[in-house]
């Protein structure tokens, strides 16, 4: 079967196998009989058909077996239901929103997340809230499977014993988009889930590099801001060009590179910059070779496997997954046969049609803004009205999202 994650739901595969079991063996049992008539009472060996009436024995065991069959199997079936359904005392609580066609989940601490991260070995209580349609939940990892009735809340609850990524399923036909909504339960050890639950929205996590840094104590002397009196600062320092004096008083000028970074803290007596002087200690021996690179990367901007990092986020782009904006639109290159592109839609010209209508127009402010809170006003030229109303947006959300389209448009 499928790996489980989740111990309480063990039950619903023990069911399930006993289910299977009984249906196996029924089969097998109905198979053998029929069969054996056949062999037993055909035309030849029985010419004549007995006439028999009534057998108490055989009444009260075709009764009384299945009757216990049953309640057997109901049983198996009730006890995994009960344990899916006790929700445990103190559990961590997240409220998880479905809409067409996107998943929302929030936290206690007012945090939104489109996944769901959760801490290995705690229980999390999950307020299962559709806003449109029904829709329903499926952790298939977990055999975890609750509709999404608007209008109502309904209570679930999970655990996971398990590191890792899953799936997360809509498994109830909520309109043309539906297949689309897949999202990931991510289960974190419980320090990184704090981590991550308290790291503000969009906020990078500290680099390492920084931490090794700060640990032993570099910033006691040299500074970030550019400048320095005992020691040269250390911002923006990849690629420059320094000039160091070797132990024989020689001059000589180096260009700062990983290579030389890693010198000047292992042995930094012997390529000392020019105009400070011989105090800093060497590191060679006290910082291991882990930390030292992940400071020579963070000096050199680059993040942790020693990539240059990325250009920073948009702000407004969290707030277009969260909403599921890119479950249907792409935000770099060409319209998918799902929706329009948002790369470079901004001040273009467009197409469209009001009222069942062909215009055409500028896709401006106030166009960004009505399309998604009103798209059946104007539907673009090759699309079908299917965009749900986004009318419950906030204003900051709206204008947050409008302007991150427009910092895509113009792109080409
Ligand atoms: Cu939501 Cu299918």
């Amino acid at each position: 079967m499928y790996p489980q994650i989740f111990s309480a739901a063990r039950e619903v595969d023990q069911a399930f196998l006993i289910i299977l079991g009984f249906s196996v063996l029924i089969l097998v049992l109905v198979t053998v009989c029929m069969l054996w008539f056949l062999w037993r009472y055909n035309f030849r060996r029985s010419p004549r058909a007995a006439d028999i009436r009534g057998n108490v024995w055989a009444e009260i065991i075709w009764t009384a077996l299945p009757t216990a069959i049953v309640l057997g199997l109901f049983w198996t079936g009730w006890t995994s239901f009960k344990a899916m359904r006790t929700i445990p005392e103190g559990a961590m609580e997240v409220q998880v929103e479905a809409r067409m066609w996107s998943w929302k989940f929030t936290y206690e601490n007012g945090k939104t997340s489109p996944e769901l991260f959760i801490p290995l070995d705690v229980p999390v209580k999950l307020a299962l809230s559709s806003r449109d349609v029904i829709h329903s939940f499926y952790i298939p990892a977990m055999r975890v499977k609750w509709d999404m009735v608007p209008g109502m809340e309904t209570d679930a609850w999970i655990q996971s014993d398990t590191l890792g990524e899953y799936d997360i399923f809509c498994s109830e036909y909520c309109g043309l988009r539906h297949a689309n909504m897949i999202t990931k339960l991510k289960v974190l050890p419980g320090e990184d889930f704090e981590t991550w639950l308290n790291a503000a929205p969009g906020e990078a996590t500290k680099p390492r590099g920084l931490t090794v840094m700060e640990e032993f104590g570099c910033f006691d002397c040299h500074a970030m801001d550019g400048t320095g009196d005992i020691a040269p600062p250390l911002n923006d320092i990849a690629g420059t060009t320094r000039t160091i004096i070797l132990p024989g008083g020689e001059k000589r000028s180096v260009t700062v590179d990983a290579g030389y970074l890693k010198r000047a803290i292992s042995n930094p007596g012997a390529e000392i910059v020019d105009g400070f002087g011989d105090d800093m200690p060497p590191y060679e021996g006290d910082m291991s070779g882990e930390d030292m690179d992940a400071a020579v990367n963070y000096l050199l901007g680059l993040d942790e496997g020693g990539a240059p990092l990325a250009a920073p986020v948009h702000p407004g782009l969290r707030l277009a997954e969260e909403e599921g904006c890119l479950m249907c639109h792409v935000t770099s290159g060409d319209s998918t046969e799902d929706a329009p592109s948002l790369d470079g839609l901004y001040g273009s010209e467009i197409r469209g049609r009001v009222s069942g209508e062909e215009q055409t127009g500028v896709a401006d402010d106030a166009h960004l803004h009505t399309s998604i809170v009103d798209p059946s006003a104007w539907v673009a030229d090759g699309y079908d009205d299917v965009m749900p109303a986004y009318d419950d947006l906030d204003e900051e959300t709206l204008e947050g999202l409008v302007s991150f389209i427009k910092s895509l448009g113009g792109s080409r």
